[in-house]
C-alpha cells in the first residue's frame, strides 16, 4: 500500500475529512464525513494499530462510505461517516482514557456535524468517556440530575441478531429454506458481534465453528456453545455452508476466494470485499452467494437509534428482523439481474440518495 494521505483524500467521494495528529499518544484522529443527503454524518469509532497512518485514514473513509449504504438500505434518516483513532502503538489503560477525552473534545468542536458511537477496538465504557467532552455520542445514558454519562447501549448484540437475520435470507436464497437447523456456519472473529451471533446460531440448532486471531477467546466462546474452534490461517478453506465474517474488512480478495469452502457469505464485518467490483464477481463466478454487508450489518445502527428513540425492546427486535426481507430482496434482485449482490445493492441504494456524482444533474432549482 503505496498511496499518501492526499491520493487517498483525491480519490475520494466523500464530504470532507478532519484530521488531527495528537501529540501526546503519537496517534492520529481522523474523522470522514462521507454524505448528509439523508441527515447528519454518524458512525462509530474504531481504534486500533495501524501500520502507518495512511491505513488508518484509508479505513475512516471506506468505512465512513460503508455507513452511507448502511443508513440508506436501512431506511434510517442519517448520513455516512466514521472516526478513526490511529494508533501507532498500544495504550495503557490511563492514556487510553486521555486520548478519548482529547478525541471527544474534537468531536464537540463540531457541535454535531458527526456523531460517534462504538466500533472494532472500542467498547461501551470508552463511549462513556468520549461523552465526559461531547454531546455528540450515541447509546449514552445520562444522570438526569448532573448530565454525566453513567452507561453506554452496547450495539454488538443487536448486529448480531441482523446477522442472523441476513444468514437465513442467505440460507433461504441458497438451499431454498431459512431454517439454520443443521446448517454449519463459520464464524471468523467472536468479539462484540461474533460472540453474541455464534450463540444465537448454536440456539438455532446450526453446526458453529471459529476463528479467531485472539485463539483463546475462540476457545472459550467455543467451548460454552459446543463449537469447534479453528486457527486463524484455517478459516477461509474450511467447508461450510455460511461463513460469517465479523472481524476486519476486505477478507474477501483474490487469495482467499479461490481457498472458500462455503456455499454463501453473511457477516457483519464491514466492507468485506478488497476491490468492490472484482472481488463480488469471482464470488459469483464461484457460485457463491455473498449478502451485501451494508445491509447484513445495519443491526447496530438500528438498535442504538430506536433504543434512543424509546422504542421497546421487542418492537427493535422486530425492525431488526427485517433485516431478512432487506437481504432477501437484495439477493433475489441480484440473481434476476445475473449481477453480484453487493454490486446490484449498492447502485440501487445510490440511486435511492440522488444523483449525488453526476454534476450538473442535482442543481437547486433547475
Ligand atoms: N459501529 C457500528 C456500525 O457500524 C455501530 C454504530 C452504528 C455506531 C451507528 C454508531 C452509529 O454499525
Amino acid at each position: 500500500m503505496s498511496d499518501s494521505m492526499q491520493d487517498l483524500i483525491q480519490g475520494w467521494d466523500g464530504l470532507s475529512v478532519i484530521l488531527r495528529y495528537d501529540e501526546p499518544s503519537q496517534s492520529w484522529f481522523f474523522i470522514a464525513l462521507h454524505d448528509s443527503t439523508l441527515g447528519r454524518p454518524t458512525g462509530g469509532c474504531r481504534m486500533k494499530v495501524y501500520p502507518r497512518p495512511a491505513d488508518g485514514l484509508l479505513d475512516a473513509l471506506r468505512l465512513a462510505r460503508g455507513m452511507t449504504l448502511k443508513f440508506a438500505g436501512a431506511g434510517l434518516a442519517y448520513g455516512g461517516g466514521k472516526s478513526v483513532i490511529a494508533l501507532s502503538r498500544p495504550l495503557g489503560d490511563g492514556e487510553r482514557t486521555a486520548t478519548l477525552l482529547r478525541f471527544g473534545h474534537l468531536l464537540e468542536s463540531l457541535r454535531g456535524a458527526y456523531w460517534t458511537g462504538e466500533d472494532l477496538g472500542t467498547t461501551p465504557e470508552d463511549m462513556a468517556v468520549i461523552a465526559q467532552a461531547s454531546r455528540y455520542v450515541h447509546g449514552i445514558q445520562r444522570n438526569p440530575e448532573g448530565g454525566e454519562p453513567v452507561a453506554a447501549t452496547d450495539p454488538g448484540p443487536y448486529t448480531a441478531r441482523g446477522v442472523l437475520a441476513g444468514i437465513r435470507a442467505t440460507a433461504h436464497q441458497i438451499f431454498g429454506s431459512r431454517e439454520l437447523a443443521g446448517r454449519t456456519v463459520l464464524v471468523q472473529g467472536v468479539g462484540d458481534v461474533g460472540a453474541p451471533l455464534a450463540r444465537l446460531l448454536a440456539d438455532e440448532g446450526a453446526t458453529v465453528l471459529v476463528g479467531d486471531v485472539d485463539e483463546a477467546r475462540a476457545r472459550e466462546v467455543a467451548a460454552a456453545i459446543n463449537g469447534a474452534v479453528l486457527r486463524p490461517e484455517e478459516v477461509y478453506r474450511t467447508p461450510c455452508d455460511i461463513f460469517a465474517p465479523c472481524a476486519v474488512g476486505a477478507i474477501l480478495n483474490r487469495e482467499t476466494i479461490p481457498e472458500l469452502r462455503c456455499r454463501g457469505v453473511a457477516g457483519a464485518a464491514n466492507n468485506q470485499l478488497a476491490d468492490e467490483a472484482a472481488d463480488g464477481e469471482r464470488l459469483r463466478a464461484r457460485g457463491i452467494v455473498h449478502a451485501p454487508d451494508f445491509l447484513v450489518s445495519a443491526g447496530g445502527a438500528l438498535g442504538l437509534i430506536y433504543r434512543a428513540r424509546g422504542h421497546t425492546e421487542a418492537e427493535i427486535r422486530e425492525r431488526i428482523d427485517e433485516i431478512e426481507t432487506s437481504v432477501r430482496t437484495a439477493l433475489l434482485e441480484a440473481a434476476a439481474q445475473n449481477e453480484a449482490p453487493h454490486a446490484a445493492a449498492e447502485r440501487r441504494v445510490l440511486a435511492s440518495l440522488g444523483t449525488r456524482g453526476d454534476p450538473g444533474a442535482s442543481e437547486p432549482g433547475s
